[in-house]
């Protein structure tokens, strides 16, 4: 089954743009190797925009040869040799959004085109969609031209939720769709499309996921999507967010120049767990408190439930008490069981409670923890 957990790579656009070339993606996918991001589940990766020549040739796409001079099979022959899968872009209309040919009208030559190269992933975008188009069918267009290559192409579809934000995409072949517009490297960025999607993530399951868009963790205000840049606590918030909500865990930042704090969030085991946990049962919400505290749940494999507080007020907001009853996990004190937590960041085993579980959190901290059902002994 494609997509039977929540994809997760590295992608060239939030730092790079349009400053691509094959240099820097074999280092990319060299870095992913020896920094442990490989082992930590990332396998994906993705160039974006901007790779080809700006006219078709032959009706065919072709990789920009200043940028790309070995060609797109040996670049993908590159990636696979590090055990690692080779994303592409395209999208659905006449041109991508930075201008460059498309897929309109092109779809099975493209997709075979893409199979060629040995491509694994492919983004689909929509800029430049004729008025007169129909989205739905463009998508599931493309769709049938991945399933037809015979090739196993996780389809990701990059729609921003423009025509059916409840994500109409799965029934067109879609392994995951993006629900919003671009991220940016500032929290109010990340603290509104998680506010936009917080409800609307109880389909993510094996097969189709919502894409709440590639990561900024780490970035700090450079490249193409950088702007002022968040606080290490922000960056941890953001990855606990994306992680807790099931959505594809898509790393946008240089890796090669990363700090170590935000690799630490980017590898941390506990977080990714449950984004990757086998059961992949969707996370839900249980309150928000004024837009600011959230709490939510997911139940994880075996006999254990996460539970996810997220502050999201000011970095300067004092410490909040965000208490959850058990009876909101459907725990209730007639069962006689206790929850016995442990902080999922941190490892840290925080001890049994019994009915009620508070987390104590600033502005922009958050707490992630593994609740794992027991009987206290008599
Ligand atoms: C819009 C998408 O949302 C971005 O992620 C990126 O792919 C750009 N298009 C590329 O032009």
């Amino acid at each position: 089954m494609t997509a039977k957990k929540p994809p997760m790579g590295w992608n060239s656009w939030n730092t790079f743009g349009e400053h691509i070339n094959e240099k820097l993606i074999m280092e990319m996918a060299d870095q992913l190797v020896n920094d442990g991001y490989k082992d930590a589940g990332y396998e994906y990766v993705i160039i974006d925009d901007c790779w080809s020549l700006k006219e078709r040739v032959d009706g065919k796409l072709v990789p920009d040869p200043k940028l790309f001079p070995s060609g797109m099979k040996a670049l993908s022959d590159y990636i696979h040799s590090k055990g690692l899968k080779f994303g592409m872009y395209s999208c659905a209309g006449t041109k991508t959004c930075a201008g460059y040919p498309s897929s309109y009208g092109h779809e099975f030559e493209d997709a075979r085109q893409f199979a060629e190269w040995g491509v694994d992933y492919l983004k689909y975008d929509f800029c430049n969609f004729p008025v007169s188009g129909d989205a739905k069918n463009a998508y599931l267009t493309m769709a049938m031209a991945l399933r037809h290559t015979g090739r196993d192409i996780l389809f990701a579809a990059c729609n921003w939720g423009k025509y059916d934000p409840s994500g109409w995409m799965r029934s067109r072949g879609a392994h995951t769709y993006r629900s919003t517009g671009d991220i940016f490297d500032v929290p109010r960025s990340y603290q509104d499309i998680f506010k936009q999607q917080v409800e609307n993530i109880e389909g993510n399951a094996p097969g189709c996921y919502n894409d709440l868009d590639m990561l900024i963790v780490g970035m700090h205000g450079k490249g193409n999507v950088g702007i002022g840049g968040c606080s290490d606590e922000q960056y941890l918030q953001h990855f606990a967010m994306w992680a807790f909500l099931t959505s594809p865990l898509i790393i946008g930042a240089d890796i090669r120049s990363i700090d170590g704090s935000n690799k630490a969030t980017l590898l941390n085991k506990g977080l990714i767990a449950i984004n990757q946990d086998g059961e992949c049962c969707p996370a839900f919400l249980i309150e928000n408190v004024g837009d600011k505290h959230y709490t939510l749940g997911k139940i994880l494999s075996g006999n254990r439930v996460a539970i996810g507080f997220f502050n999201i007020g000011e970095p300067t907001e004092g410490p909040c008490h965000m208490s959850i009853c058990f009876d909101d996990l459907g725990i209730h004190s007639e069962s006689g069981l206790f929850l016995k937590i442990t902080d999922a960041i941190t490892g840290e085993e925080l001890g049994t409670f019994q009915d009620a579980y508070t987390a104590v959190l600033r502005g922009c901290q958050s707490q992630v923890v593994i609740a794992e059902l027991v009987k206290p002994e008599k």
